[in-house]
């Protein structure tokens, strides 16, 4: 107490112009990534569970990310809703060079090929039992699961993604996915590397939009990890850089902002966490009930993402952010 009333710490607060003066940390569109659905059937549809979130047929993708290239969101991540009928124990339509992110991607590029283009490495859009890898005696293979997410990656980066986000949380992998892209010369296909992605129940709307909830046999439990962990979490970042990721990713991201806090601290390496599905869905019911405001909710949150040592964010606002910060901007 005894400099007060020398120093008083609301002075800094007391004009706008101040405020913006001493702000540590702001987010601006650079920082956001969209993720978003695409099927190979025409027509938009809302999901259920993800108000303002849409599974987005091939005949509408151009149009649907126009706004956000517009306003200069500098990558969009893609996810496939795969038809039952393309779904198989084993996943063999991640392997067909033709299938809807492939095609997706061929459009984007075509249309906006200054955007960056992440496309996630997992089998469980493709799989009949929604695991991310192949299934042996109820188990989820780790090695025999790396081989097939390699050709995954390898087909994705043909067909143009830029980035191959593996989301599998296989053991090796992302020397594996390395190795197989140096020896076809994609030596420019950058990875971003969920490297601390836990066994987390926000995921539930996303497997919702995909169709994929129903079919889940268990959990993710033997290759996601747990959320009681975060030594661990540096071990798997630790790992995945020497392995040659170029971006690392924790996810679930609101509640793993301690994880973010420690992976930036301790790697100074580029840094992104997943505001996933769930977190979205729950800050929407929020909005809808008239519970919290949007209008101040949505980029607190993505502050908090960037104080916490966040280069970038991938979140299901980044189109509403990127609205929102121009409005500001005015
Ligand atoms: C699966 C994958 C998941 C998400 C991204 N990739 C779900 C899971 O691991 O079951 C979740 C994203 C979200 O919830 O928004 N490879």
């Amino acid at each position: 107490m005894e400099n007060f009333p020398t120093i008083r710490m609301r002075r800094n607060r007391k004009d706008d112009w101040n405020r913006r003066l001493v702000a540590q940390h702001e987010v601006t569109v650079n920082d956001l990534i969209w993720p978003i659905f695409v099927k190979e059937e025409s027509g938009v549809e809302e999901i259920d569970a993800m108000p303002g979130q849409f599974r987005v047929g091939l005949d509408s993708v151009v149009q649907h990310v126009k706004e956000a290239v517009e306003l200069g969101i500098p990558a969009i991540a893609l996810f496939p809703v795969v038809p039952e009928h393309k779904k198989d124990a084993m996943g063999t339509e991640a392997l067909n060079p033709h299938n809807v992110i492939c095609q997706a991607t061929k459009l984007l590029k075509e249309a906006y090929p200054n955007v960056g283009l992440i496309g996630d490495v997992a089998l469980d859009p493709y799989t009949t039992h929604g695991h991310d890898g192949i299934v042996i005696d109820g188990y989820v293979d780790n090695d025999e699961s790396v081989r097939v997410l390699v050709q995954q990656a390898l087909i994705l980066a043909k067909a143009g993604i830029d980035v191959i986000a593996p989301s599998d949380m296989m053991d090796g992998r992302i020397h594996a996915i390395r190795t197989a892209l140096d020896n076809e010369n994609l030596y420019n296909t950058r990875i971003m590397s969920y490297a601390a992605k836990y066994a987390s129940g926000y995921y539930g709307p996303f497997r919702d939009a995909l169709n994929s909830s129903k079919h889940l046999k268990g959990d993710k439990k033997t290759y996601q990890m747990d959320p009681a962990n975060s030594d661990e979490a540096l071990r798997e970042v630790e790992l995945d850089i020497k392995e040659g990721a170029d971006m690392i990713m924790v996810k679930p991201g609101l509640p793993y902002l301690d994880i973010v806090q420690r992976v930036k601290s301790t790697f100074s390496v580029p840094t992104f966490a997943y505001q996933v599905s769930g977190e979205y869905s729950m800050m929407m019911a929020s909005f809808e009930k008239g519970w919290l405001d949007p209008d101040v909710v949505i980029l607190e949150t993505l502050l908090a993402f960037k104080r916490g040592g966040c280069d970038g964010i991938l979140t299901y606002f980044a189109l509403d952010a990127a609205r929102k910060l121009q409005a500001r901007n005015k």
